[in-house]
């Protein structure tokens, strides 16, 4: 009915068109300004609700996933949720295999979904008992299961090609220096780069990168950062679209995530305080009529009990 056509068939509906905002007080002084793309706006709370519709429907559409099977995936959180809000809305059942360090906040809101959450040890991934491996073992030996694979589908970085990349670029009039992101599978760098770069070539793209991952060079080591960091290169990262990696620790992330939330009243995670840390270093290499975009992948409510429970 015309009169209401402004109300969403479902909330997969509503995934996209986050807002950015400026940051007011956490800036560099002299340099270019700083704006934040808060994707705690999508109905799951983070940047994954984009993929979690690609992913299934790449999967129903290649004949991976029949009507009543299970989804079965890795993840350290966030694609945990949109996928098990995907197949709350779709009918499917939900399994997911999560590291350990992942926090209970998290897991919570899964099984309020209606998923199947296995918590496993955090091991690298050359591991067999690494969660991702775990997850694939899962789903092979489950009748109707389907392992989602953000890892390696190129659903992933093609989602936000289509999406995050063009809302950048819309919302900035193109008027972008530089774009601050992590990686966890790349997903959101890679297609963020490839976008904006066949627009302008010139728009730097710079990782914040937890220290411990391989990424900005150094060697493995466990960090507490959620959600980006790597121990190898997913085949869902084009590298070749990152300008350079910039190493942040734990201590300066959550630092960082603390000060959003009591000086600008933003509340996001961790690796949002990352990509605000590193924000300002690339800021100090710009002017004052430049413009850094820095993506804030989630909220700071999956944290209470970690980060913002630390009262430095
Ligand atoms: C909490 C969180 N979720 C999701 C992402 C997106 O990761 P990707 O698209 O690389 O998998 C990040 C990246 O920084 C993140 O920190």
């Amino acid at each position: 009915m015309e009169r209401w056509a402004r109300i969403k068939t479902t909330v997969l509906d509503v995934v996209g068109d986050t807002p950015m905002v400026w940051l007011q007080r956490v800036g560099t002084p002299g340099g270019a300004r700083i704006a934040l793309k808060l994707e705690s706006f999508n109905p799951g709370g983070s940047i994954k609700d984009r993929i979690a519709l690609a992913l299934i429907q790449d999967a129903a559409h290649s004949g991976r996933l029949l009507p009543g099977g299970t989804i079965v995936e890795a993840t350290a959180g966030n694609t945990g949720i949109a996928l098990a809000m995907a197949a709350a809305v779709l009918g499917y059942r939900s399994i997911f295999v999560v590291p350990d360090k992942m926090s209970p906040e998290k897991v919570g809101i899964l099984k309020a979904y209606g998923a199947e959450v296995r918590v496993v040890a955090d091991k690298p991934r050359s591991d067999p008992d690494n969660y991702q491996n775990i997850a694939r073992k899962l789903a092979q030996s489950l009748p109707g299961g389907c392992y989602m694979g953000q890892f390696e589908r190129q659903a992933n970085p093609e989602a936000h090609f289509l999406s995050t990349g063009p809302e950048i670029w819309k919302d900035t009039g193109g008027n972008v220096a530089a774009v601050i992101a992590g990686a966890g599978t790349g997903g959101t760098i890679t297609g963020i780069a490839r976008y904006l770069k066949s627009q302008d070539a010139t728009i730097q793209v710079i990782g914040a990168d937890p220290e411990g991952s391989i990424l900005s060079g150094g060697s493995y080591h466990p960090f507490k950062i959620e959600g980006m960091g790597e121990d190898y290169i997913p085949e869902t990262l084009d590298i070749g679209l990152v300008d350079r990696w910039i190493p942040v620790s734990d201590d300066d992330a959550f630092a960082m995530a603390r000060r959003l939330a009591r000086e600008e009243g933003i509340l996001a995670g961790g690796s949002t305080g990352a990509m605000v840390v590193v924000a300002q270093m690339v800021a100090q290499e710009l002017s004052s009529d430049q413009l850094v975009v820095a993506v804030a992948p989630d909220t700071g409510r999956n944290y209470l009990n970690s980060i913002f429970s630390e009262t430095p």
